[in-house]
């Protein structure tokens, strides 16, 4: 979501305004950092780096704003940690970010908009503009789960959903430009429910049918979803949406309903496995993905054992994990049972090496399986190849040229690698 934000703020800029997005800081008048919060690193990594580029420029005048999540929890304490920074602003204010910059070329210092905003940014927004052939499309924002160790419902704000005609246009307009792939985004968005025009509230599962629809959209697929908030309806989709990828990123966090219940997730691990079951029914290949945190305050040898049991019971194709980062204002941070960064440090590393092993495992499952690749660009590491990814969200790159960019190809796998695939085109 920060990449869709990010771009938005660029269009908002460039769109009937003068602004234009360069490619290196070096030639940039006003330097725009989307920031992270959910872990205290992601917060770090402002710093160093406002600090960074701001010495390079040895002077030169440029404006930096602070934009996201860092910038909404910590509004205009970032002035005192980086005096230099003209404007803070969060993620439901960048819509206003040219109003923001006129006022910093009347005189203004250090503006700091981090207030709920009484308009919605979408109303103000421009058009959405593509940069290739998939794009994202935020359908709901904010989150009300309050797990106890997350910031988002702070920093997004409570949970809402964007109208169905308003993600149908924004889908549109994309699929006019040449997108043919589209993820709906959201912090949770299996907690989707838009209205239509008529007032009738749409489930997720509702919309992803009506976005289907849209001509030139191939592919579909949604992000993150919460398994508290799986429904059969969404199972069924899966089955019957052609365009619906057979992917899903659906985090469970740890293995062991004692830490579950104290991260107030809302479901056991039981329950997580019975989606697993009923979604593998639908679409037997299907590929699911997960988050976890490790460290998490009175997580045992025994919990965390239960969370490498479950990564082997479910075998998934992707998973991102984290070691626990106590954030400011939420419930887990006073938590007693501190685990210390050691323990912390190597759970994460095994349940790592665990989870690259299984990745590598299933790429190399894939070898001489003929897929459907949607070509997506060029390679960055190696001319002549282009790269994109099949349809359970696996990289594949080709030999190829930049003119399949947007073609759905015939692949052949021929490599399985850690974190990408080796094909070759059999049409
Ligand atoms: N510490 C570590 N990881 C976190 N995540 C969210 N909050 C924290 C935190 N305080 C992880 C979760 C979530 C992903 C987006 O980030 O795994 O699913
Ligand atoms: Fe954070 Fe996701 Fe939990 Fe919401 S559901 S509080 S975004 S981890």
């Amino acid at each position: 979501m920060n990449a869709y934000d990010a771009s938005r703020m660029a269009d908002v800029l460039e769109v009937g305004r003068n602004w234009q997005v360069v490619a290196d800081p070096e030639q940039a008048d006003l330097i725009i950092f989307n920031t992270c919060h959910i872990r205290e690193k992601a917060g770090e990594k402002l710093f160093s780096e406002l600090g960074r580029l701001h010495k390079g420029l040895r002077g030169r005048p440029v404006r930096f704003a602070v934009g996201g999540c860092v910038g909404q929890a910590e509004g205009a304490a970032i002035f005192r940690r980086a005096p230099f920074v003209d404007l803070v602003f969060g993620p439901q204010n960048y819509h206003r970010l040219p109003l923001f910059l006129e006022r910093l070329s009347r005189g203004e210092q250090r503006i700091c908009a981090t207030d709920p905003a009484t308009e919605s940014k979408f109303d103000v927004l421009p058009m959405v503009r593509s940069h290739g052939v998939v794009a994202s499309v935020t359908i709901q924002e904010g989150c009300d789960r309050f797990c106890a160790y997350c910031v988002v419902p702070t920093t997004r704000g409570r949970e809402w959903s964007r109208g169905v005609e308003e993600v149908l246009a924004e889908v549109t307009d994309l699929a006019s430009q040449g997108v043919v792939e589209i993820t709906l985004l959201g912090q949770n968005v299996n907690a989707y429910q838009g209205a239509d025009r008529h007032g009738r509230t749409h489930d997720l599962a509702a919309l992803i049918r009506r976005v289907a629809q849209v001509e030139g959209v191939k592919r579909l697929r949604f992000v993150t979803s919460h398994p508290a908030d799986m429904t059969d309806a969404l199972v069924e989709v899966f089955a019957q949406v052609p365009q619906l990828c057979p992917y899903l990123h659906l985090p469970i966090q740890s293995g062991s309903d004692r830490v579950l219940t104290r991260m107030g997730r809302g479901h056991t691990v039981a329950e997580y496995l019975a989606w697993v079951g009923k979604l593998r029914r639908a679409v037997p290949d299907m590929a699911l993905a997960s988050d976890f945190i490790v460290g998490f305050p009175g997580e045992s040898d025994a919990d965390f054992q239960q969370t490498l049991d479950l990564v082997e019971q479910v075998g998934f194709a992707h998973a991102y994990s984290f070691k626990f980062s106590p954030r400011p204002g939420t419930s887990a941070a006073t938590l007693p049972q501190h685990i210390p960064e050691e323990v912390s440090a190597k759970r994460l590393e095994f349940l790592q090496a665990r989870l690259d092993a299984e990745q590598l495992a299933g790429n190399q499952r894939q070898v001489g399986r003929v897929v459907q690749l949607l070509v997506e660009g060029v390679s960055k590491r190696r001319e002549g190849e282009v790269t994109g990814r099949t349809a359970d969200f696996r990289r594949v790159n080709i030999p190829g040229p930049a003119a399949w960019i947007g073609r759905m190809l015939q692949v052949e796998i021929t490599e399985g690698m850690p974190h990408s695939l080796k094909g070759r085109p059999i049409t």
